[in-house]
């Protein structure tokens, strides 16, 4: 059992490997090559993170694997082929692979971007197996965890183009859930990485909803956690190239709790020349400040911005808050 894990976890690394070369060497990656430059991303983070290019061919990898004696079995285990009646094919053709890592740097599976024109999902992954099991996993553990450790903070961002752009600015201690949902055992993971938690998550509805439910997970686990808020519609990544790594660190550095957090989406997303809207907004806030059993003084000290851009005074709304605080009891 352990000597056919270490086969398979060989074969993975062999794939990410002969990805690799084929990135660099190849002229069928020569698209690839334009892409990754032309998102900013640099060859030294490329080559640190082993990206590559799976070749368009049918079956590149299944037979480099096979002249070196992994057979097909093993082939379909590490979630590299699929069998079809015309025999073995590569699962990953014609897209730019990231090795997806366990916290040791062994490689467990892979994500596959498509350029372009491509067709299927923007990234196919590899499929849930013996060794992957994509809840568990955080993207790029191995190369963050010894800035986590130095920093005492953790980033965490969705996707696997924005830790690469992170890590090139310099905010090395960044990890991708892959997709927006962040459960109990990547908190784990967390956990293991850093004492402090800054969620950079995609500002949109899903990340929203993502952030929330992380918020009510961390203070279950008695984790310290915070919220970067990214400019509308820009996620790490495209922070980092459309306003540069000062943005991004920025935004990270004056991250807030959560509860902040959604007090400012409210109050940025209401249309405030609205007076049906602006009572929505504050029904809103008052609702969220009431909510959570954050300190008098920090629910005072939000009231008082509320009251502020709202433009109400701030005794009144104080009032309305206790009323809100003894009308949930
Ligand atoms: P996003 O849709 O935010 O993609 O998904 P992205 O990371 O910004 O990718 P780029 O910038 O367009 O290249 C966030 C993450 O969700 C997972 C991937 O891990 C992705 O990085 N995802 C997304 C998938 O697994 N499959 C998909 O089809 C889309
Ligand atoms: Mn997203
Ligand atoms: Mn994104
Ligand atoms: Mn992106
Ligand atoms: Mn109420």
């Amino acid at each position: 059992q352990t000597r056919r894990r270490q086969r398979l976890f060989e074969l993975l690394a062999r794939a990410a490997a002969f990805y690799a070369r084929v990135l660099w060497e190849s002229e069928d990656a020569t698209e690839a090559r334009r892409y990754l430059a032309a998102r900013g991303l640099r060859e030294e983070v490329l080559r640190s993170f082993r990206v590559g290019f799976a070749p368009p061919a049918w079956d590149r990898l299944a037979r480099a694997a096979a002249a070196q004696g992994f057979s097909a079995d093993e082939l379909i285990a590490a979630g590299l082929c699929t069998r079809s009646q015309r025999g073995l094919y590569d699962r990953f053709r014609g897209r730019i692979t990231f090795p997806i890592c366990d916290r040791r740097g062994r490689v467990l599976g892979f994500g596959a971007r498509r350029m372009g024109t491509g067709e299927g999902p923007k990234y196919l992954n590899s499929p849930e197996s013996e060794l992957f099991r994509k809840g568990r996993v955080l993207f790029g553990a191995d190369r963050a965890r010894a800035a986590a450790a130095k920093r005492g903070r953790v980033i965490v961002v969705e996707g696997y183009t924005d830790v690469l752009a992170l890590h090139q600015v310099g905010l090395q201690e960044t990890v991708a859930v892959m997709g927006t949902a962040l459960g109990e055992e990547q908190f784990r993971e967390l956990e293991r990485l850093a004492p402090r938690i800054v969620l950079a998550l995609d500002p949109d509805r899903a990340g929203l909803a993502a952030m929330e439910r992380a918020g009510e997970l961390a203070e279950r686990l008695g984790l310290e956690l915070r919220v970067a808020q990214l400019p509308a519609g820009k996620d790490p990544a495209d922070v980092v190239q459309e306003l540069g790594g000062e943005a991004v660190e920025q935004a990270i550095s004056s991250a807030t709790p959560l509860l902040e957090y959604q007090v400012s989406r409210v109050l940025a997303d209401a249309d405030l020349e609205d007076p049906h809207a602006r009572d929505t907004a504050l029904e809103e806030t008052l609702r969220l400040i009431a909510g959570t059993d954050a300190g008098i003084h920090r629910q005072q000290q939000l009231v008082r911005r509320v009251a502020d851009e709202l433009d109400v005074p701030v005794e009144w709304l104080s009032a309305r808050l206790r009323e809100h605080v003894g009308g949930d009891r």
